[in-house]
C-alpha cells in the first residue's frame, strides 16, 4: 500500500472516530452520577465506548476508502481478482478482539464485585450509628416507605441519606416485585415480596434524585415514584433525630409527619396535609364519608386504617389500601387518628 493511500485511511478514521467521539460525549446518555458505585459503572461506559469508537473508526475508514478507491467503472463487468485467505491479517483480527473483550469483563467483574461490596457493621459501629447505615426500603402498591432501626425503626415516605456513607438498603416488597431504581444512583434492585435483596449506595454528591419503579407492578406503576435526597451527614442526623421527636410527641401534634412518613400523601387528597393524590378516597370528605358508613368519625378513620377493607367508599376497589398500616405504633396510629379527625371538614 501507498504512503498516500495509508493517509487517506487514516484521514478517513479520524473524522468517523471523531463524529462518533461528539455523539458519545454531547447526547447525555447517562445521568450524572451522585453515587460513588454509579461513578464506577460510568468508567465502564467510558472504557468500553472508547474501545467501540476506536473499532468503529477503523471499520468506517475501510469501507468508505474500498467502496471510493475499488469502485466498479461505469460499463465494467469483470470479477474482481480472485482472494485467498490471509494468514497474518486473521491472526491480528482474532487476537485483538479476544484481548479486548477480555479486558472489559476484567474491567467489568472488578467494578461489578465493588460495587456489591457490604461493609460489615464492626463492634465498634454501634457507636456510630452512620456506618454502615441499614435502610429498610419497603415496596407496595404503589408507593415506597423507608425505615431506619438505627433511629427507632423511624419511618419515611422520602430516602434520606448522609453524604460519602456507605448505605446498605435491605429492599422487599409487601405485595407484587416492584424494583428500585434512582438512575444518579446508577443501579437497579428487585423488590420482591417474601425476600429481601441488598443494594449498596454510597451518595456522594448533596441533592435530590428521584426514586422509580421500574417494574411494572400495575395501574399505578407509572405513579409510584418518591425521593432520595442526600445530605451532609450532620444535617442527615439532625434530621432523623427531629422526626424521631415529633413521631414520638403528644398526640396530634405528629399526625401530619406520620401522615407524610407513610405515604398516604402519595394516595389520597387531604389539604390540610397538603396532599392531592386521587388513588384512593378524598380524605377533605372523611365525614360524610363515615356517615354512609354509619360510624362515629374517629372509630370510622381507626377502622378505615388497620383494616381498609371493611367499608369500602363506593366507586373505589377492594384491596388497593394496603393492610400493613394495623402495624404502626399505638402513639402514631392515634396521633394520626386524631390528626385527620380535628382537621377534617
Ligand atoms: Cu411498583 Cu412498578
Amino acid at each position: 500500500m501507498r504512503r498516500g493511500s495509508i493517509a487517506q485511511l487514516v484521514g478517513i478514521g479520524i473524522v468517523c472516530g471523531g463524529v462518533a467521539a461528539l455523539v458519545a460525549i454531547f447526547v447525555p446518555w447517562l445521568p450524572d452520577p451522585a453515587s460513588r458505585q454509579a461513578g464506577r459503572i460510568d468508567f465502564v461506559f467510558w472504557f468500553v465506548t472508547v474501545i467501540c469508537i476506536a473499532i468503529f473508526a477503523l471499520v468506517a475508514a475501510v469501507i468508505i476508502y474500498a467502496l471510493v478507491k475499488f469502485r466498479a467503472a461505469p460499463g465494467e463487468d469483470m470479477d474482481g481478482p480472485p482472494i485467498h485467505g490471509h494468514t497474518g491479517l486473521e491472526i491480528v483480527w482474532t487476537a485483538i478482539p479476544a484481548a479486548l473483550v477480555t479486558a472489559i469483563s476484567i474491567v467489568s467483574a472488578i467494578v461489578l464485585a465493588k460495587n456489591d461490596h457490604i461493609p460489615h457493621a464492626s463492634a465498634a459501629a454501634n457507636a456510630e450509628p452512620l456506618k454502615p447505615l441499614v435502610v429498610k426500603v419497603i415496596a407496595q402498591q404503589f408507593a415506597w416507605s423507608f425505615q431506619y432501626p438505627a433511629f427507632g425503626n423511624l419511618t419515611s415516605a422520602t430516602l434520606e441519606l448522609p453524604l460519602e456513607k456507605t448505605v446498605e438498603l435491605r429492599i422487599t416488597s409487601l405485595d407484587v416485585t416492584h424494583s428500585f431504581w434512582v438512575p444518579e444512583f446508577g443501579q437497579k434492585q428487585d423488590a420482591v415480596p417474601g425476600s429481601v435483596n441488598n443494594l449498596a449506595i454510597t451518595p456522594d454528591k448533596v441533592g435530590h434524585y428521584p426514586v422509580i419503579c421500574t417494574e411494572l407492578c400495575g395501574l399505578g406503576h407509572a405513579v409510584m415514584r418518591s425521593r432520595a435526597d442526600v445530605l451532609p451527614a450532620q444535617q442527615f442526623l439532625s434530621w432523623a433525630k427531629g422526626q424521631q421527636k415529633k413521631l414520638g410527641g403528644p398526640a396530634g401534634a405528629s399526625g401530619k409527619a406520620v401522615f407524610a412518613n407513610n405515604g398516604c400523601n402519595s394516595c389520597h387528597t387531604f389539604r390540610p396535609a397538603g396532599a392531592t393524590a386521587k388513588v384512593g378516597p378524598d380524605l377533605d370528605n372523611l365525614k360524610q364519608e363515615a356517615q354512609r358508613a354509619g360510624q362515629p368519625l374517629q372509630q370510622f378513620i381507626h377502622q378505615s386504617i388497620v383494616d381498609p377493607n371493611a367499608y369500602i367508599e363506593p366507586g373505589y376497589p377492594k384491596n388497593v389500601m394496603p393492610t400493613t398500616f394495623s402495624s404502626l405504633p399505638k402513639a402514631q396510629l392515634d396521633s394520626l387518628v386524631a390528626f385527620l379527625a380535628g382537621q377534617a371538614k
